[in-house]
Protein backbone atom coordinates (compact mmCIF):
# COMPACT_ATOMS: atom_id res chain seq x y z
CA UNK A 1 0.00 0.00 0.00
CA UNK A 2 1.12 3.62 -0.81
CA UNK A 3 2.43 5.20 2.54
CA UNK A 4 0.04 8.41 1.16
CA UNK A 5 -3.43 6.29 1.26
CA UNK A 6 -2.26 4.70 4.44
CA UNK A 7 -2.39 8.35 5.95
CA UNK A 8 -5.68 8.80 4.44
CA UNK A 9 -6.94 5.62 5.42
CA UNK A 10 -5.63 6.06 9.16
CA UNK A 11 -7.03 9.77 9.16
CA UNK A 12 -10.65 8.83 7.38
CA UNK A 13 -10.63 6.20 10.82
CA UNK A 14 -9.45 8.81 12.86
CA UNK A 15 -12.43 10.83 11.80
CA UNK A 16 -14.81 8.52 11.72
CA UNK A 17 -14.57 7.27 15.39
CA UNK A 18 -14.15 10.94 16.44
CA UNK A 19 -17.30 11.78 14.75
CA UNK A 20 -19.18 7.99 16.03
CA UNK A 21 -18.30 9.69 19.16
CA UNK A 22 -19.62 13.16 19.08
CA UNK A 23 -22.89 11.46 18.08
CA UNK A 24 -23.40 9.40 20.45
CA UNK A 25 -22.83 11.89 22.94
CA UNK A 26 -25.05 14.80 20.89
CA UNK A 27 -27.71 15.80 23.68
CA UNK A 28 -24.88 16.69 26.30
CA UNK A 29 -24.37 20.49 26.05
CA UNK A 30 -21.56 20.83 24.01
CA UNK A 31 -23.29 23.56 22.32
CA UNK A 32 -22.38 27.44 23.79
CA UNK A 33 -25.14 29.75 23.95
CA UNK A 34 -23.62 32.17 21.73
CA UNK A 35 -21.91 29.78 19.51
CA UNK A 36 -21.66 31.26 15.86
CA UNK A 37 -22.98 28.68 13.36
CA UNK A 38 -21.92 30.50 10.39
CA UNK A 39 -18.74 30.85 11.58
CA UNK A 40 -18.20 27.14 12.79
CA UNK A 41 -19.28 25.78 9.85
CA UNK A 42 -16.80 27.91 7.91
CA UNK A 43 -13.81 26.96 10.00
CA UNK A 44 -14.76 23.42 9.98
CA UNK A 45 -14.88 23.40 5.99
CA UNK A 46 -11.16 25.23 6.10
CA UNK A 47 -9.89 22.56 8.14
CA UNK A 48 -11.55 19.86 6.08
CA UNK A 49 -10.27 21.36 2.34
CA UNK A 50 -6.81 20.95 4.21
CA UNK A 51 -7.01 18.09 5.04
CA UNK A 52 -6.69 16.77 1.27
CA UNK A 53 -3.21 18.41 0.88
CA UNK A 54 -1.85 17.00 3.53
CA UNK A 55 0.91 14.18 3.62
CA UNK A 56 2.16 12.95 6.85
CA UNK A 57 0.57 11.25 9.26
CA UNK A 58 1.30 13.85 12.34
CA UNK A 59 -0.05 17.24 10.67
CA UNK A 60 -3.00 14.77 9.42
CA UNK A 61 -3.45 14.01 13.31
CA UNK A 62 -2.81 17.74 14.60
CA UNK A 63 -5.88 18.89 12.03
CA UNK A 64 -8.44 16.02 12.82
CA UNK A 65 -7.97 17.17 16.43
CA UNK A 66 -8.93 20.86 15.23
CA UNK A 67 -11.72 19.37 13.46
CA UNK A 68 -12.44 17.57 16.46
CA UNK A 69 -12.45 20.82 18.62
CA UNK A 70 -15.05 22.63 16.06
CA UNK A 71 -17.19 20.08 15.81
CA UNK A 72 -17.44 19.85 19.33
CA UNK A 73 -18.76 23.52 19.74
CA UNK A 74 -20.55 23.19 16.42
CA UNK A 75 -24.28 23.70 16.83
CA UNK A 76 -25.34 21.87 13.41
CA UNK A 77 -26.97 23.28 10.46
CA UNK A 78 -31.08 22.11 10.96
CA UNK A 79 -33.04 24.52 9.05
CA UNK A 80 -36.51 25.59 9.75
CA UNK A 81 -39.31 23.97 7.64
CA UNK A 82 -38.68 24.87 4.16
CA UNK A 83 -39.29 28.77 4.43
CA UNK A 84 -35.29 27.73 5.85
CA UNK A 85 -33.89 26.68 2.72
CA UNK A 86 -34.32 30.40 1.78
CA UNK A 87 -31.74 32.87 0.91
CA UNK A 88 -27.79 32.07 1.82
CA UNK A 89 -27.75 31.00 -2.33
CA UNK A 90 -23.75 29.80 -4.34
CA UNK A 91 -22.37 32.55 -6.24
CA UNK A 92 -21.23 30.33 -8.82
CA UNK A 93 -18.24 31.15 -11.14
CA UNK A 94 -19.49 30.71 -15.19
CA UNK A 95 -15.90 28.76 -15.79
CA UNK A 96 -17.00 29.08 -19.99
CA UNK A 97 -17.86 32.93 -20.04
CA UNK A 98 -15.39 33.69 -17.67
CA UNK A 99 -12.41 32.14 -19.79
CA UNK A 100 -13.99 33.71 -22.79
CA UNK A 101 -13.97 37.24 -21.61
CA UNK A 102 -11.17 37.86 -19.44
CA UNK A 103 -13.91 38.71 -16.91
CA UNK A 104 -15.04 36.79 -13.55
CA UNK A 105 -18.62 36.35 -14.36
CA UNK A 106 -20.37 34.93 -11.36
CA UNK A 107 -23.62 34.23 -10.70
CA UNK A 108 -25.89 33.24 -7.88
CA UNK A 109 -27.83 30.46 -7.95
CA UNK A 110 -30.91 31.44 -7.00
CA UNK A 111 -33.00 28.55 -8.64
CA UNK A 112 -31.73 26.97 -5.70
CA UNK A 113 -33.48 28.70 -3.13
CA UNK A 114 -35.43 25.73 -1.52
CA UNK A 115 -39.66 26.56 -1.53
CA UNK A 116 -40.34 27.88 -5.29
CA UNK A 117 -36.89 27.61 -6.42
CA UNK A 118 -36.73 31.41 -7.59
CA UNK A 119 -35.04 34.38 -6.45
CA UNK A 120 -39.10 35.05 -5.74
CA UNK A 121 -39.24 32.59 -2.82
CA UNK A 122 -37.10 35.88 -0.94
CA UNK A 123 -40.07 38.35 -1.79
CA UNK A 124 -43.13 35.71 -0.87
CA UNK A 125 -41.73 35.27 2.37
CA UNK A 126 -41.12 39.14 3.07
CA UNK A 127 -44.73 39.66 1.57
CA UNK A 128 -45.95 36.72 3.97
CA UNK A 129 -44.11 37.71 7.11
CA UNK A 130 -44.99 41.37 6.50
CA UNK A 131 -49.01 40.53 6.74
CA UNK A 132 -48.50 38.26 9.90
CA UNK A 133 -46.38 41.20 11.70
CA UNK A 134 -49.56 43.52 11.17
CA UNK A 135 -51.90 40.87 11.84
CA UNK A 136 -53.41 40.35 7.83
CA UNK A 137 -52.76 37.01 8.52
CA UNK A 138 -54.09 34.57 10.62
CA UNK A 139 -52.75 30.57 10.11
CA UNK A 140 -55.99 27.83 9.37
CA UNK A 141 -58.09 31.09 9.21
CA UNK A 142 -59.25 30.48 5.60
CA UNK A 143 -56.55 33.48 4.93
CA UNK A 144 -56.06 33.49 1.31
CA UNK A 145 -53.17 34.98 -0.69
CA UNK A 146 -53.97 36.62 -4.08
CA UNK A 147 -51.73 37.38 -6.43
CA UNK A 148 -50.90 38.45 -10.12
CA UNK A 149 -47.68 36.76 -11.55
CA UNK A 150 -46.36 35.28 -14.40
CA UNK A 151 -45.69 32.35 -12.33
CA UNK A 152 -42.25 32.13 -9.93
CA UNK A 153 -43.69 34.28 -7.32
CA UNK A 154 -46.77 32.21 -7.19
CA UNK A 155 -45.11 29.45 -6.83
CA UNK A 156 -43.06 30.73 -4.28
CA UNK A 157 -46.44 32.30 -2.72
CA UNK A 158 -48.02 28.73 -2.92
CA UNK A 159 -45.47 26.81 -1.40
CA UNK A 160 -45.14 29.14 1.62
CA UNK A 161 -48.56 29.40 2.17
CA UNK A 162 -48.61 25.81 2.25
CA UNK A 163 -46.25 25.67 4.87
CA UNK A 164 -47.77 28.49 7.24
CA UNK A 165 -51.23 27.66 7.13
CA UNK A 166 -53.08 29.88 4.20
CA UNK A 167 -54.49 29.45 1.06
CA UNK A 168 -52.99 30.65 -2.47
CA UNK A 169 -55.22 31.92 -5.55
CA UNK A 170 -52.90 32.60 -8.56
CA UNK A 171 -54.22 34.55 -11.69
CA UNK A 172 -51.58 34.45 -14.49
CA UNK A 173 -51.15 35.19 -17.94
CA UNK A 174 -52.46 32.28 -20.30
CA UNK A 175 -49.71 32.11 -22.42
CA UNK A 176 -46.66 31.35 -19.64
CA UNK A 177 -45.40 28.07 -19.96
CA UNK A 178 -47.99 25.27 -19.10
CA UNK A 179 -45.71 23.53 -16.40
CA UNK A 180 -45.77 26.67 -14.18
CA UNK A 181 -49.58 26.70 -14.13
CA UNK A 182 -49.51 22.78 -13.37
CA UNK A 183 -47.40 23.21 -10.74
CA UNK A 184 -49.75 25.45 -8.99
CA UNK A 185 -52.33 23.16 -9.12
CA UNK A 186 -49.89 20.45 -7.75
CA UNK A 187 -49.26 23.07 -4.68
CA UNK A 188 -52.71 23.17 -4.11
CA UNK A 189 -53.30 26.59 -4.89
CA UNK A 190 -56.38 27.84 -7.24
CA UNK A 191 -55.21 29.23 -10.20
CA UNK A 192 -56.75 31.31 -12.97
CA UNK A 193 -55.41 31.50 -16.59
CA UNK A 194 -56.43 34.59 -18.38
CA UNK A 195 -56.22 36.50 -21.41
CA UNK A 196 -53.19 39.02 -21.38
CA UNK A 197 -54.31 42.37 -21.82
CA UNK A 198 -52.89 46.16 -20.52
CA UNK A 199 -53.08 46.75 -17.39
CA UNK A 200 -55.71 49.55 -18.08
CA UNK A 201 -57.40 46.56 -18.48
CA UNK A 202 -59.86 45.74 -15.05
CA UNK A 203 -59.16 41.59 -16.48
CA UNK A 204 -55.59 42.10 -16.98
CA UNK A 205 -54.07 39.32 -14.60
CA UNK A 206 -52.55 41.53 -11.51
CA UNK A 207 -55.92 43.62 -11.53
CA UNK A 208 -57.36 40.58 -11.31
CA UNK A 209 -56.18 39.02 -8.55
CA UNK A 210 -56.54 42.64 -6.77
CA UNK A 211 -60.18 42.20 -7.61
CA UNK A 212 -60.34 38.60 -6.43
CA UNK A 213 -58.75 39.54 -2.33
CA UNK A 214 -61.53 42.25 -2.40
CA UNK A 215 -64.34 39.99 -3.64
CA UNK A 216 -62.91 37.08 -1.16
CA UNK A 217 -62.79 39.76 2.26
CA UNK A 218 -66.53 41.56 0.99
CA UNK A 219 -68.00 37.74 1.19
CA UNK A 220 -69.47 36.79 4.26
CA UNK A 221 -69.78 33.00 3.26
CA UNK A 222 -66.14 32.38 2.73
CA UNK A 223 -63.73 31.62 5.98
CA UNK A 224 -60.99 34.44 6.32
CA UNK A 225 -59.80 37.21 4.83
CA UNK A 226 -58.07 37.92 0.87
CA UNK A 227 -54.46 39.77 0.59
CA UNK A 228 -53.44 41.10 -2.24
CA UNK A 229 -50.07 40.69 -2.15
CA UNK A 230 -48.92 42.92 -4.81
CA UNK A 231 -45.54 42.36 -5.89
CA UNK A 232 -45.45 44.96 -8.48
CA UNK A 233 -45.92 47.74 -5.69
CA UNK A 234 -44.76 46.25 -2.33
CA UNK A 235 -42.02 47.52 -0.03
CA UNK A 236 -41.61 44.29 1.32
CA UNK A 237 -40.30 42.94 -2.58
CA UNK A 238 -37.20 45.23 -3.09
CA UNK A 239 -36.52 45.01 1.17
CA UNK A 240 -36.07 41.34 0.57
CA UNK A 241 -33.53 42.06 -1.92
CA UNK A 242 -32.02 44.69 0.29
CA UNK A 243 -31.58 42.44 3.42
CA UNK A 244 -30.84 38.88 1.37
CA UNK A 245 -29.10 39.05 -2.06
CA UNK A 246 -27.33 42.06 -1.67
CA UNK A 247 -25.30 41.55 2.03
CA UNK A 248 -24.88 37.94 0.37
CA UNK A 249 -23.58 39.13 -3.20
CA UNK A 250 -21.21 41.36 -1.01
CA UNK A 251 -19.84 38.87 1.44
CA UNK A 252 -19.44 35.82 -0.95
CA UNK A 253 -17.35 38.53 -3.36
CA UNK A 254 -15.71 39.89 0.03
CA UNK A 255 -17.10 43.90 -1.59
CA UNK A 256 -15.13 42.97 -4.83
CA UNK A 257 -17.40 43.38 -7.76
CA UNK A 258 -16.85 45.66 -10.34
CA UNK A 259 -20.59 45.11 -12.18
CA UNK A 260 -24.22 43.91 -11.28
CA UNK A 261 -26.30 42.70 -14.19
CA UNK A 262 -30.01 42.13 -13.65
CA UNK A 263 -33.05 42.14 -15.87
CA UNK A 264 -36.41 43.39 -14.08
CA UNK A 265 -40.05 42.22 -14.10
CA UNK A 266 -41.65 43.83 -10.94
CA UNK A 267 -37.87 45.84 -10.54
CA UNK A 268 -37.35 44.27 -7.00
CA UNK A 269 -34.58 42.58 -7.38
CA UNK A 270 -32.24 45.06 -9.83
CA UNK A 271 -33.40 47.55 -7.23
CA UNK A 272 -32.83 46.16 -4.22
CA UNK A 273 -29.46 44.42 -4.65
CA UNK A 274 -28.60 48.21 -6.25
CA UNK A 275 -29.72 50.05 -3.37
CA UNK A 276 -27.17 47.80 -0.71
CA UNK A 277 -24.53 47.52 -3.13
CA UNK A 278 -24.13 51.09 -3.97
CA UNK A 279 -24.24 52.00 -0.32
CA UNK A 280 -20.68 50.09 -0.12
CA UNK A 281 -19.34 50.44 -3.17
CA UNK A 282 -20.26 53.53 -5.02
CA UNK A 283 -18.59 52.76 -7.96
CA UNK A 284 -20.17 49.82 -8.90
CA UNK A 285 -21.87 49.89 -12.02
CA UNK A 286 -25.30 48.67 -12.16
CA UNK A 287 -26.86 47.40 -15.67
CA UNK A 288 -30.28 46.55 -16.39
CA UNK A 289 -30.83 43.39 -18.60
CA UNK A 290 -33.79 44.19 -21.28
CA UNK A 291 -35.69 41.92 -23.51
CA UNK A 292 -37.54 42.83 -26.21
CA UNK A 293 -40.53 44.36 -26.57
CA UNK A 294 -39.66 46.09 -22.78
CA UNK A 295 -39.88 49.73 -22.02
CA UNK A 296 -37.20 49.60 -19.41
CA UNK A 297 -34.48 50.11 -21.56
CA UNK A 298 -35.45 53.05 -23.20
CA UNK A 299 -36.56 54.54 -19.32
CA UNK A 300 -32.74 53.96 -18.25
CA UNK A 301 -31.09 54.71 -21.46
CA UNK A 302 -33.10 58.29 -22.32
CA UNK A 303 -35.85 58.63 -19.63
CA UNK A 304 -38.74 57.68 -21.18
CA UNK A 305 -40.57 54.31 -21.60
CA UNK A 306 -41.17 53.34 -25.32
CA UNK A 307 -40.01 50.58 -27.56
CA UNK A 308 -40.16 50.49 -30.85
CA UNK A 309 -42.11 47.10 -31.24
CA UNK A 310 -45.01 49.41 -29.24
CA UNK A 311 -45.19 51.28 -32.47
CA UNK A 312 -49.13 50.57 -34.16
CA UNK A 313 -49.33 47.48 -36.22
CA UNK A 314 -45.66 46.13 -35.39
CA UNK A 315 -46.78 43.64 -31.80
CA UNK A 316 -46.80 40.19 -32.86
CA UNK A 317 -48.22 39.42 -28.95
CA UNK A 318 -48.93 41.11 -26.30
CA UNK A 319 -47.33 43.44 -23.98
CA UNK A 320 -43.95 42.08 -24.23
CA UNK A 321 -43.20 40.82 -27.41
CA UNK A 322 -40.86 38.68 -26.68
CA UNK A 323 -40.03 34.58 -25.70
CA UNK A 324 -38.82 35.13 -21.78
CA UNK A 325 -40.35 35.16 -19.26
CA UNK A 326 -40.62 37.13 -16.12
CA UNK A 327 -38.98 40.18 -17.19
CA UNK A 328 -39.26 43.03 -19.73
CA UNK A 329 -42.30 45.32 -18.54
CA UNK A 330 -44.10 48.63 -20.10
CA UNK A 331 -44.54 50.40 -17.42
CA UNK A 332 -42.76 51.71 -14.19
CA UNK A 333 -43.70 49.82 -10.82
CA UNK A 334 -42.66 51.21 -7.43
CA UNK A 335 -40.46 48.45 -7.04
CA UNK A 336 -38.29 49.53 -10.33
CA UNK A 337 -38.85 52.93 -9.66
CA UNK A 338 -37.25 52.99 -5.92
CA UNK A 339 -33.59 52.18 -7.40
CA UNK A 340 -34.25 53.73 -10.87
CA UNK A 341 -31.25 56.47 -10.18
CA UNK A 342 -28.90 53.98 -9.61
CA UNK A 343 -29.43 51.99 -12.43
CA UNK A 344 -26.51 53.21 -14.73
CA UNK A 345 -27.11 51.59 -18.10
CA UNK A 346 -28.90 48.86 -20.21
CA UNK A 347 -28.34 46.29 -22.52
CA UNK A 348 -30.68 44.80 -24.76
CA UNK A 349 -30.90 41.02 -25.56
CA UNK A 350 -32.68 39.72 -28.19
CA UNK A 351 -34.48 36.24 -28.13
CA UNK A 352 -32.10 34.50 -30.07
CA UNK A 353 -29.17 35.28 -28.46
CA UNK A 354 -31.54 34.65 -25.37
CA UNK A 355 -31.60 31.16 -27.04
CA UNK A 356 -28.61 30.73 -27.46
CA UNK A 357 -27.14 31.07 -24.62
CA UNK A 358 -29.61 29.14 -22.70
CA UNK A 359 -27.81 26.44 -25.26
CA UNK A 360 -24.05 27.78 -24.46
CA UNK A 361 -24.53 27.20 -21.10
CA UNK A 362 -26.07 23.80 -21.24
CA UNK A 363 -23.34 22.74 -23.57
CA UNK A 364 -19.75 24.11 -21.61
CA UNK A 365 -21.21 24.35 -18.33
CA UNK A 366 -23.53 21.41 -18.07
CA UNK A 367 -25.65 24.85 -16.30
CA UNK A 368 -29.64 24.39 -17.22
CA UNK A 369 -31.46 27.40 -16.59
CA UNK A 370 -34.58 29.44 -17.74
CA UNK A 371 -35.05 32.36 -20.37
CA UNK A 372 -34.59 35.38 -18.07
CA UNK A 373 -31.29 33.66 -16.36
CA UNK A 374 -29.73 33.66 -20.19
CA UNK A 375 -30.84 37.32 -20.73
CA UNK A 376 -28.95 37.75 -17.51
CA UNK A 377 -25.74 35.68 -18.51
CA UNK A 378 -25.85 37.51 -22.40
CA UNK A 379 -25.56 40.84 -20.86
CA UNK A 380 -23.11 40.34 -18.44
CA UNK A 381 -20.87 38.84 -21.10
CA UNK A 382 -21.52 41.99 -23.33
CA UNK A 383 -20.81 44.58 -20.43
CA UNK A 384 -17.70 42.02 -19.70
CA UNK A 385 -16.62 42.72 -23.65
CA UNK A 386 -16.92 46.58 -22.77
CA UNK A 387 -15.39 46.71 -19.80
CA UNK A 388 -12.30 44.56 -21.19
CA UNK A 389 -10.21 41.68 -18.96
CA UNK A 390 -9.95 41.57 -15.40
CA UNK A 391 -13.15 43.07 -13.69
CA UNK A 392 -15.76 40.77 -11.61
CA UNK A 393 -19.29 40.66 -12.87
CA UNK A 394 -22.10 39.52 -10.61
CA UNK A 395 -25.27 38.53 -12.23
CA UNK A 396 -28.39 36.02 -11.41
CA UNK A 397 -29.40 32.69 -12.30
CA UNK A 398 -33.11 32.81 -11.79
CA UNK A 399 -34.72 29.58 -12.48
CA UNK A 400 -34.52 26.09 -13.78
CA UNK A 401 -34.58 25.27 -17.45
CA UNK A 402 -37.41 22.90 -16.18
CA UNK A 403 -40.07 25.57 -15.96
CA UNK A 404 -39.44 26.31 -19.49
CA UNK A 405 -39.46 22.74 -21.31
CA UNK A 406 -43.10 23.73 -23.33
CA UNK A 407 -41.70 27.16 -24.49
CA UNK A 408 -38.42 28.49 -24.21
CA UNK A 409 -36.75 25.47 -24.26
CA UNK A 410 -39.45 24.08 -26.90
CA UNK A 411 -37.99 26.08 -29.58
CA UNK A 412 -36.67 24.10 -32.43
CA UNK A 413 -32.87 25.60 -32.19
CA UNK A 414 -32.55 24.71 -28.75
CA UNK A 415 -30.38 21.48 -28.67
CA UNK A 416 -27.88 20.34 -26.52
CA UNK A 417 -26.47 17.85 -27.80
CA UNK A 418 -23.80 19.34 -29.90
CA UNK A 419 -21.13 21.46 -29.11
CA UNK A 420 -21.71 23.92 -31.97
CA UNK A 421 -22.41 27.55 -30.69
CA UNK A 422 -20.08 30.21 -30.75
CA UNK A 423 -20.23 32.44 -28.50
CA UNK A 424 -19.34 35.54 -31.06
CA UNK A 425 -21.91 34.51 -33.04
CA UNK A 426 -24.53 34.74 -30.73
CA UNK A 427 -23.35 37.89 -29.20
CA UNK A 428 -23.39 39.42 -32.51
CA UNK A 429 -26.47 37.52 -33.66
C1 LIG B 1 -37.94 33.79 -13.60
C2 LIG B 1 -37.87 35.24 -13.21
N1 LIG B 1 -36.73 35.88 -13.32
C3 LIG B 1 -36.62 37.20 -12.99
C4 LIG B 1 -37.70 37.90 -12.53
C5 LIG B 1 -37.58 39.38 -12.25
O1 LIG B 1 -37.40 39.73 -10.96
P1 LIG B 1 -37.99 41.09 -10.38
O2 LIG B 1 -39.47 40.93 -10.34
O3 LIG B 1 -37.38 41.21 -9.03
O4 LIG B 1 -37.60 42.22 -11.27
C6 LIG B 1 -38.91 37.26 -12.42
C7 LIG B 1 -40.09 37.99 -11.95
O5 LIG B 1 -41.16 37.46 -11.80
C8 LIG B 1 -39.00 35.90 -12.78
O6 LIG B 1 -40.17 35.24 -12.71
Amino acid sequence: MADQSKYYITGAFILGATLAILYQHRNFSWFPENANSDQLLKQQQKLISRFSKIDDLDTLKKSLAEIDQTLKRGCGSIKEGIEGCIGDTPLIKIKSLSEATGCEILAKAEFLNGAGNSPKDRVALSIIETAEERGLLVPHSGDTVYEGTVGSTGISLAAICRARGYKAHICMPNDMAIEKSDLLLKLGAEVERVRPAPIVDQNQFVNLARERAKEHTENPDKLGRGLFADQFETEANWRAHFTGTGPEIYEQTGGFVDAFVSGAGTGGTISGVALFLKSKLPDLKVVLADPPGSGLFNKVKYGVMFDPKEREGTRRRHQVDTIVEGIGINRVTHNFEVGRELVDDAIRVADDQAIGMARWLVENDGIFVGSSSAVNCVAATKLARQLGPGHRIVTLLCDSGARHLSKFWANKSVGGAENDVSLDKLLDS
